[in-house]
C-alpha cells in the first residue's frame, strides 16, 4: 500500500542511539550556576541524582547507547506509530497532509514513559533503591510508578493537593503500579509541615511538591529524586521519538516542511523535535515549532534568565525563559503546560533561531481536540491539544495558500484522565486566559538580583 494510515518499525529497527543536540549547537550552552554566577559541579547534584545521569546530564556527545535493559522495557509499546489524520484533513478541506507521532499508546498514556524507564534503569544499576518525584496532574507520576514497578524499585510521589483530591484516577494508577502516592503538601518533610503551618488550607502547587521531593530524597537512605522534564538528560531520552519519526518518514517517501510540540518543561517537543533540528542545522528546509499555551507564555513572552526550578530554590539556577520561580499560574486544564520556566536546550535553540514559539488560547486548543477527537476518534491530552491547534492554523494557512503542505506533529498523550477539562468545554464554562504585563512583572520579581546568563 502506498499511502498508508499508520506507518510501523519492527523492534529490530527501533534506535539503538539517543540524539544529544548539544554536539550540533552552533554556540554551547551556558551551565547551570550557583547564587553566585559558579558553574554548579557534578558532586553538588550528587545527593540529588544518581552519579551516572549528572555525567549524562552534562554529557555533549552527539550520539549516547541506549542499554539494553532500557531498550527492552521501551520494546513494551515501542515503536510508536506514526499516522496520517486524514480523517482531520478531510474536514479541515486543506492540501496539508498532518501526520502524528502517537506517544499515547504506552502504559501510563503518554511520553513520560521513555524516560522514566531509562532514568529509573540508571537509578538502579547505581544501587538506588528508591526514587521520589512530584506531580501535577499525574501523568509523570503514574509514568515513574510504572517504570519503577518494571524495574523492582520503590517510588514515593508528591501529587499537588489539588488534584489529589479532584483527579482520583491518576493517583490509582500510581497505586496499581506499587507506588506511595501522597498529597502535597504533607507532613513527611519539613517543607510541607512549614507551609502547612502558614496555609492550612493550601491547594498545594508544583514549586512545593518538587521542594518535598528533593527533600525527602536527600534526607532519607538510598534515594534519589527523578524529574520528569526540562533538564539535558530527560530531553535526551525522548528522541526516540523524533529517531523513529525520521525512519518512518523516510519509509513512505516523505519529509515534514513544518514539526511540531507542545511545550510544558520542553521535554516531548524536544523528543519529537531535535532530530529534525539536527537536518536544519545542516541544511534541510524545515521549520520547528514549540507551542505554549498564552497564560503561561514563557518561548514567547518571558525574559531569559538565570532562574531556580523550584519555589524553595533548592535547584541550581538554570539558564532559561523564565515567568519567575513563584509564578503561579492560572488554573488551565493543561496541567503539564503550567510550569514557570523550560527546558534550557529548548531556550537555547529559540536563541540560536532553529526554532520558533508560538502561544495559543486555551479556547482554540478546545476546539481543535474536539474535532480531532471527533474525526480521527482518540481523544486528546490538554497539553497535546496545544500541538493540534498550531497543526490547525498550519492547515489553514496551506488551504489558504493552496499549497500541499505535510505536518508532523507530537501527539504527546491521549486524555481519557481528563474530560472534566472537555466537561467545561462543552458546557461553556471554560474561558481563556491571557497573562498581563502586570502579573508577569510581579512574579518576576522573584528573580530579582540573581546572576544573569551571558548576552541576556
Ligand atoms: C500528555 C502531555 N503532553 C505534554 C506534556 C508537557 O510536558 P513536556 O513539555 O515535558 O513534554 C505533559 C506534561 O505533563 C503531558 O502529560
Amino acid at each position: 500500500m502506498s499511502d498508508p494510515i499508520k506507518v510501523f518499525l519492527t523492534e529490530d529497527e527501533m534506535p539503538r542511539q539517543w540524539y544529544n543536540l548539544q554536539a550540533d549547537l552552533p554556540h554551547p550552552m551556558p551551565p547551570p550556576v550557583d547564587r553566585e554566577g559558579k558553574p554548579v559541579t557534578p558532586d553538588m547534584l550528587a545527593p540529588v541524582f544518581p552519579m551516572n545521569l549528572v555525567e549524562q546530564e552534562m554529557c555533549t556527545d552527539r550520539w549516547v547507547d541506549i542499554p539494553e535493559p532500557v531498550l527492552e522495557k521501551l520494546r513494551l509499546w515501542r515503536p510508536s506509530p506514526l499516522c496520517r489524520a486524514r480523517n482531520l484533513e478531510a474536514a479541515l478541506d486543506t492540501p496539508a497532509k498532518i501526520y502524528y507521532k502517537n506517544e499515547g499508546v504506552s502504559p501510563a498514556g503518554s511520553h513520560k514513559p521513555n524516560t522514566a524507564v531509562a532514568q529509573v534503569y540508571y537509578n538502579k544499576v547505581a544501587g538506588i533503591k528508591h526514587l521520589t518525584t512530584e506531580t501535577g496532574a499525574g501523568q509523570w507520576g503514574s509514568a515513574l510508578a510504572m517504570a519503577c514497578r518494571l524495574f523492582g524499585l520503590d517510588c514515593r510521589v508528591y501529587m499537588v493537593r489539588i488534584s489529589f483530591d479532584q483527579k482520583p484516577f491518576r493517583k490509582m494508577m500510581m497505586q496499581v503500579w506499587g507506588a506511595e502516592c501522597i498529597a502535597s503538601p504533607s507532613t513527611r518533610t519539613q517543607a510541607g509541615r512549614t507551609i502547612l503551618e502558614q496555609m492550612p488550607d493550601t491547594p498545594g502547587s508544583l514549586g512545593i511538591a518538587i521542594s518535598e521531593a528533593i527533600e525527602d530524597a536527600v534526607t532519607s537512605k538510598d534515594t534519589r529524586y527523578s524529574l520528569g522534564s526540562v533538564l539535558n538528560h530527560v530531553l535526551l531520552h525522548q528522541t526516540v521519538i523524533g529517531l523513529e519519526a525520521q525512519k518512518q518518514c523516510e519509509k513512505i517517501g516523505v519529509y515534514p516542511d513544518v514539526v511540531i510540540g507542545c511545550a510544558g518543561g520542553g521535554s516531548n517537543f524536544a523528543g519529537l523535535a531535535f532530530p529534525f533540528v539536527c537536518d536544519r542545522i545542516h541544511g534541510k528546509d524545515v521549520r520547528v515549532m514549540a507551542v505554549e499555551p498564552s497564560a503561561c507564555p514563557r518561548l514567547t513572552r518571558a525574559p531569559y534568565v538565570y532562574d531556580s526550578g523550584d519555589v524553595a530554590m533548592m535547584t541550581p539556577l538554570l539558564p532559561m525563559n523564565s515567568l519567575g520561580h513563584t509564578f503561579v499560574p492560572p488554573p488551565i486544564h493543561a496541567g503539564g503546560l503550567r510550569y514557570h520556566g523550560m527546558a534550557p536546550l529548548v531556550c537555547h535553540a529559540l536563541r540560536e533561531g532553529l526554532i520558533e514559539a508560538h502561544a495559543i488560547p486555551q479556547l482554540e486548543c478546545y476546539e481543535a481536540a474536539v474535532q480531532w477527537a471527533r474525526t480521527e476518534g482518540f481523544i486528546p491530552a490538554p497539553e497535546t491539544a496545544h500541538a493540534l491547534a498550531a497543526a490547525v492554523r498550519e492547515a489553514r494557512r496551506a488551504q489558504d495558500e493552496g499549497k500541499e503542505r505535510v505536518i508532523l506533529l507530537n501527539w504527546s498523550g491521549h486524555g481519557l484522565m481528563d474530560l472534566t477539562g472537555y466537561e467545561a468545554y462543552l458546557s461553556g464554562a471554560l474561558t481563556n486566559y491571557e497573562l498581563t504585563d502586570e502579573e508577569m512583572a510581579r512574579s518576576l520579581k522573584s528573580i530579582e538580583g540573581l546572576p544573569k546568563p551571558p548576552g541576556a
